[in-house]
């Protein structure tokens, strides 16, 4: 069902509690990724514009949840809000609870906006706690959901505190609407060819969306290293590559069932390989078919490569969730990287690409493509437990449209 959201709300002179997700990556005190933060903007934007109080709330990170950790604080987070926003965001005290917390909250005048201090600095938020919930919401006249990355997590600010706002206004923001639509409708009804690619270190984060996603597109396009669990249950060489091996009979499973439906599953065909799991120390070649003894596969190769691209460029719907190879390292990021354009290419000739996020985010990011996509999520986990078919309880509880 559709939800309402901020912009059916009269939030003039209202306290919006609005919950984003500020987990954005940071080194050395500085945020490295602000995406999480721009995608925010125009639901808090719709909140003040129109004369609202907004009242951001997030986690950042994992802490131990026994209070205040100068690495987990939310402070950067703030500065980059201001910025982009091009006026003050309050950063009111070390405790999204305390009395300095509850003063800035009942200082704040119209337009304002003020970002409180990480939730999971209480152990309330990751427990879903009802008593942390309930000081939350003493913040609120009007609840707002923004934090996509977050949608999956039952966490106090995610479901216990809308539960203890029942009867006053629980909306989603702009991005988790956005999010949500692409996701959604990419799944329900895909314009055809729906080409799904899938990758990244790990076949077992990927099962659930393997099937999930087997009745519904028309071609699975397999890389990364998660690739050579499929190809070692076929009974390939695959020399030193990372097999999950207590998930080889799951695998078998997929490639016996890819036979009986519609769906065509593709594996690389070629590897670009190496003796080390390093960027530059061991011998690097080109494998064929099967992969030498010593060797481990850290990309797909160029016939992979150009397979694949001639497969995307076909596409009209094209999900795209984790990396072909190593793309960090240079030797290993040609997959990644044709595989991008080849996306990006489809989407100027009119397909729909969605980018799940974490890596393959970054990845786009890295070639400079992310703006030629149709959508790059700021989500990982929610993302991908979309693509699994799963409901979320956070979005469940917001009042529908
Ligand atoms: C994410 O980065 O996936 C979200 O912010 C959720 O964070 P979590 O995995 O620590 O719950």
């Amino acid at each position: 069902m559709p939800k309402k959201t901020i912009a059916s709300v009269d939030v003039a002179g209202k306290r919006v509690l609005i919950r984003v997700d500020f987990n954005v990556p940071v080194e050395n005190g500085v945020i490295t990724d602000d995406r999480r933060i721009r995608e925010a903007i125009p639901t808090i934007r719709s909140v003040i514009d129109r004369g609202g109080r907004a009242v951001l709330v997030s986690h950042m990170g994992r802490p131990e949840g026994a209070g205040y950790e100068a690495e987990f604080s939310l402070r950067g987070a703030a500065q980059k809000l201001s910025e982009l926003l091009g006026k003050p965001v309050s950063f009111p005290s070390q405790d999204c609870t305390d009395a300095g917390a509850a003063a800035a909250v009942a200082a704040l005048r119209n337009g304002e906006v003020t970002l409180l201090e990480n939730l999971r600095f209480h152990k309330g938020e990751k427990k879903g706690d009802a008593g942390f919930a309930a000081k939350l919401a003493a913040y609120a006249d009007v609840y707002c959901n923004d934090a996509f990355g977050t949608a999956h997590r039952p966490d106090a600010s995610m479901v216990a505190v809308p539960k203890a706002l029942s009867g006053k206004p629980r909306v989603s923001g702009f991005l988790l609407e956005k999010e949500i639509k692409f996701l959604s409708e990419a799944l329900a009804s895909p314009a055809r060819p729906f080409v799904v690619v899938l990758g990244g270190a790990k076949v077992s984060d990927k099962l659930g969306c393997i099937e999930n996603l087997l009745p519904k597109a028309d071609t699975i396009l397999v890389g990364g290293a998660m690739a050579y669990t499929f190809l070692a249950a076929m009974g390939k060489k695959v020399g030193t590559s990372r097999v999950e091996a207590d998930k080889l009979a799951e695998a078998r499973k997929i490639i016996d069932l890819d036979k009986k439906m519609k769906v065509e599953i593709m594996y690389p065909v070629d590897h670009v390989c190496s003796t080390l799991f390093d960027e530059k120390s061991g011998d690097i070649e080109v494998f064929d078919g099967e992969i030498k003894d010593g060797f481990m596969g850290l990309d797909i190769g160029p016939k992979t490569q150009t397979k694949y691209a001639i497969l995307l460029s076909k596409a009209k719907t094209i999900v795209w969730n984790g990396p072909m190879g190593v793309f960090e390292w240079s030797p290993f990021q040609q997959g990644t990287q044709q595989v991008a354009k080849a996306i990006a290419q489809a989407t100027a000739a009119g397909a729909t690409s969605i980018v799940g996020g974490g890596d393959s985010a970054a990845a786009v990011d890295k070639f400079g493509l992310a703006s030629k996509m149709s959508h790059v999520s700021t989500g990982g986990g929610a993302s991908l437990e979309m693509l699994e078919g799963k409901k979320f309880e956070s979005v469940g509880l917001l009042d529908e449209a």
